[in-house]
């Protein structure tokens, strides 16, 4: 783990371990300089470690997402294994939504399946408002957490109402969010009510979050990409400002990420980001172009260029790192989850590569 040696802290006599708020990760978000460019990776828990196969053998995703012991030692394999800047909370996008009562699960290969996908207001009703009570195992996974890990932050993490809706509406994984469109398109009156009430159950769901200590919350819109920028900001957008914005006062960084957002980006960070992710296909230096100077840029390494040799992930980093410094503040990143067949390996040297290319004296 990192040592923070900032010059802030020292000048507030403050311990120089200063908590996770001093963090390089925190301190990035903040747009505040730091010793190194921070770095995580989405998806960095997961099956892409052969010590979270083993543990999650013969035990559901759900059900492991609400075992907070479970919970707690999967979100930490990678911090001790590869030295990552954060943790990101072990869960999925649809905790929360299951947690207010839709009838789903997530199969092995396939991903989230919902028994009655929403077709009318009666099904949109039917999805309750959550309080801590409904989701008490995520409380406290956070809280174990919290404790493990020291100086180290964690980040927090919701499923935004447009990649929430496509999965209830399209009742699983889609390619082109066809359902999904045609519901808000031809009936946008009931296309507001499921956002909005979508919105309600994930801001409570980060509120959980925070109260239990997170450091940052990262806001998914995975799909969000799927749709045009007028059409994002029509009916998209007052939703996800409506979470961001409910969060504007709980004192941590918010994250907003989706995939091929090249045409939302600004957008995404009009709705209430401190900090926005970018995918792959879009250069740091012209996302920091339409995104604007106050906002900090988190990815953006393709996952696929993590399969190719040593010397092809050295030449990306690098460029990345290069084209992050465009940006007023830079959390590396890949432009979206880690890949399955990813070598570990290779994850745990790009973090040491990330760290010795941006090392930096601070005053
Ligand atoms: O790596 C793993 O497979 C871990 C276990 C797992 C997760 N979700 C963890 C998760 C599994 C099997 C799922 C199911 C799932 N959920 C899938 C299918 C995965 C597959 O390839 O079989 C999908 C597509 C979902 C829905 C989902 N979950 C989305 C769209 C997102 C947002 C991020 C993204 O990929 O766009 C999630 C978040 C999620 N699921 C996280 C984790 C650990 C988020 C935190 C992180 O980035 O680490």
């Amino acid at each position: 783990m990192t040592t923070d040696t900032t010059g802030t802290a020292a000048r507030d006599g403050q311990p120089r371990h200063g908590g996770p708020a001093h963090s390089p990760f925190v301190r990035a978000c903040r747009r505040e300089p730091g010793p190194h460019t921070p770095v995580w990776f989405m998806r960095q828990a997961g099956r892409s470690l052969p010590e979270y196969r083993e543990i999650r053998a013969n035990v559901p995703m759900l059900e492991s997402c609400r075992r907070p012991e479970l919970v707690t030692e999967i979100t930490l394999q990678p911090v001790r294994r590869h030295g990552v800047d954060a943790a990101i909370l072990f869960s999925d996008i649809v905790v929360p939504v299951a947690a207010a009562g839709v009838d789903l699960d997530i199969v092995p290969g396939t991903g989230p399946v919902v028994a009655e996908p929403v077709r009318t207001a009666a099904d949109v009703d039917r999805i309750r408002p959550i309080t801590r009570d409904d989701v008490s195992y995520v409380d406290e996974a956070v809280r174990l957490l919290v404790a493990e890990l020291g100086d180290t932050p964690l980040i927090g993490f919701a499923g935004a109402p447009f990649t929430l809706a496509s999965y209830l509406v399209e009742g699983g994984p889609s390619r082109t969010h066809a359902k999904t469109k045609a519901l808000m398109y031809g009936d946008p009156d009931l296309w507001h009510a499921l956002c909005a009430r979508l919105a309600e159950v994930t801001l409570s769901f980060l509120r959980v979050q925070v109260d239990a200590g997170v450091s940052a919350v990262q806001l998914f819109d995975s799909w969000a990409g799927a749709l045009s920028e007028a059409d994002y900001r029509r009916y998209v957008m007052p939703h996800s400002v409506r979470v961001l914005g409910g969060l504007a006062d709980a004192g941590v960084p918010r994250i907003h990420f989706g995939v091929g957002t090249a045409e939302l980006l600004g957008a995404m960070g009009e709705a209430g980001a401190d900090v926005v992710g970018v995918d792959w296909r879009t250069p740091l230096d012209v996302a920091t172009r339409r995104i604007g100077p106050d906002k900090a840029v988190q990815g953006n390494l393709d996952p696929c260029v993590l399969l190719a040799p040593w010397p092809v992930v050295e030449a990306e980093v690098r460029r990345i790192l290069d084209q992050g410094r465009a940006a007023p503040g830079h959390v590396f990143n890949l432009g979206h989850g880690v890949l399955p067949e990813t070598d570990p390996d290779v994850l745990t040297r790009v973090v040491a590569l990330v760290h010795e290319l941006s090392a930096r004296p601070v005053e």
